[in-house]
């Protein structure tokens, strides 16, 4: 009843971790997945190592996140042990690539794919680290240069995960649809920052980060509607995903299958199970005998 797909990529519920959350070590991806994650995106990876900004790096609100870690990750030469002990819990991995340079996104992505990731989903959006992520993002061209470059080096699916801080998000994916993306996520946090009146200073090391959880839900869900209505793209929806209700909002908006993040810090490691048991009840009630027939359904 819960099985969907994204591309090539089949799934045994529309759950999947997103990046960031648990996904910088092989057996906190496993463990995850034998909680329930029908997919798992890993860490996002670049070339070379990166120690991340100064702490903190992650203030909490009230039920949301706003972080500034400034992409701290070994390499992803460092990292196909992990991938290989990621794969032992059965579920398929998704390589999460950054680089600075259309050609360090193209070496991120084929190494991964090296390393037996199954799909590769490109950081086109993290708002934290200057030259990379938001800075293709925003940019039409830059997106379909990266997406084109990888597709033209990869054999594995390839999805773009977009910002929605961008005038016309729809614009973005087009030009991703155009370049041959196999698939868009959408999407990653909002700049935010956070002020400790106590001291007088911003909360973050970094100043600003991104904001996470469920104050971006309804900027999220109106992204992936937007794409879902003007291109083909298969979409994964997330921001401020926990519950079935809100899995079953993205589905209806359009998107395939969802990630997870915050959702993991708000209701555990078992948010994946949870949710996609909710989801089963919710398409009882109100009579779904599949996904297929709520993807899109508020169109
Ligand atoms: C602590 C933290 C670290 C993150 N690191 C990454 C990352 O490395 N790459 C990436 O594409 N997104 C990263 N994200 C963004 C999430 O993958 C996700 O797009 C965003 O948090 C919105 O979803 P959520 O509300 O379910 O958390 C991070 C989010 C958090 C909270």
């Amino acid at each position: 009843m819960l099985a969907t797909r994204v591309s090539t990529i089949q799934l045994q519920n529309p759950t999947i971790l997103a990046s960031g959350v648990l996904g910088s070590y092989g057996s906190s991806i496993r463990r995850v997945a034998e909680k329930g994650a029908a997919a798992l995106v890993t860490k996002s990876l670049g070339v070379e190592a990166r120690t991340g900004h100064n702490n903190p790096t992650v203030v909490e609100l009230e039920g949301a996140l706003i972080n500034a870690m400034g992409l701290p990750n070994p390499g992803y030469k460092a990292f196909g042990d992990e991938i290989t002990a990621a794969k032992a819990g059965g579920r398929p991995i998704i390589g999460s690539a950054y680089g600075f340079s259309v050609e360090e996104y193209v070496e991120v992505a084929r190494g991964l794919e090296g390393y037996g990731v199954d799909a590769v989903e490109l950081n086109l959006s993290c708002p934290n680290v200057a030259d990379t992520g938001t800075e293709f993002g925003q940019d039409p061209e830059l997106c379909s240069e990266v997406v084109r470059a990888v597709k033209g080096a990869v054999k594995i699916p390839v999805f773009a995960k977009l910002t929605a801080e961008v005038g016309d998000i729809v614009e973005i994916a087009k030009a991703c649809e155009e370049a041959k993306a196999d698939g868009v996520t959408a999407i990653n946090t909002l700049r935010a920052m956070k002020i400790d009146v106590r001291v007088r200073t911003p909360a973050l090391g970094n100043r600003t980060g991104g904001l996470s959880g469920p104050y971006i839900k309804p900027v999220a869900v109106r992204c992936v509607y937007e794409i879902a209505q003007e291109t083909d793209l298969d979409i994964i929806g997330c921001g401020g995903i926990s519950t079935g209700e809100d899995i079953a909002e993205f589905l209806m908006a359009g998107a395939k299958a969802v990630e997870i993040g915050t959702g993991v810090w708000l209701r555990g490691i078992g948010v994946f199970k949870k949710a996609s048991e909710e989801l089963e009840r919710f398409m009882q009630d109100y009579k779904y005998s599949s996904i297929e027939e709520l993807v899109g359904a508020a169109l």
